[in-house]
């Protein structure tokens, strides 16, 4: 048996981190002595916030957990995993709708490396209905996030609209 504490990893855009999000973390943080959010620098997408910038808010977001680490990650999940000498990955899932995508995932990464498990955790019914996708409307359209994303998120979009 491994002397390491448990690593959960928690992958994911964070473009940008709302509640349901933290919700999420706090859920694992009972779960994993260490859990390590991992935010993708996508490459391909153009992302609302740089991936420093993401990594900033969550850092300053999550700072309340426990065991909770932010960092960036390019590439794949697993190579950072292994990296992270995690074997647990932790993702949310808001509704059936979720589910076929975040299954193939699981599977994949299975596949990838058979070491790795997925949790599947679900945010507090209050946080169903966010995604990033509908933050990211809702601000560009010029509409109010406060009580959808963590307070310093909510300042850095307010930042990005004014210039
Ligand atoms: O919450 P998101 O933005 O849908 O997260 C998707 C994420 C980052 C978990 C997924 O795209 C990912 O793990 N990308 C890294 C590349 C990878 O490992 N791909 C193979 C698994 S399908």
């Amino acid at each position: 048996m491994s002397e390491q504490p448990i690593t959960a990893v928690y992958p994911g855009s964070f473009d940008p981190l709302h509640l349901g999000h933290v919700d999420i973390v706090r859920r694992a943080t009972g779960m994993f002595p260490r859990v390590v959010v991992a935010i993708l620098e996508n490459t391909e997408k153009q992302p609302l916030l740089p991936v420093s910038e993401r990594v900033r808010l969550a850092t300053e977001s999550l700072a309340g957990f426990p065991g909770v680490e932010v960092t960036a990650f390019s590439g794949l999940l697993v190579d950072f995993m292994r990296h992270s000498r995690a074997r647990i990955i932790v993702r949310g899932m808001r509704a059936v709708s979720d589910f076929e995508y975040e299954f193939q995932l699981a599977l994949m990464n299975r596949r990838l490396w058979d070491a790795v498990d997925t949790v599947m955790l679900t945010p507090n019914e209050a946080f169903v209905y966010l995604s990033s996708r509908v933050i990211k409307e809702i601000w560009t359209l010029g509409g109010d996030v406060s009580g959808l994303v963590p307070e310093p998120v909510r300042d850095a979009l307010h930042a990005l609209r004014v210039g």
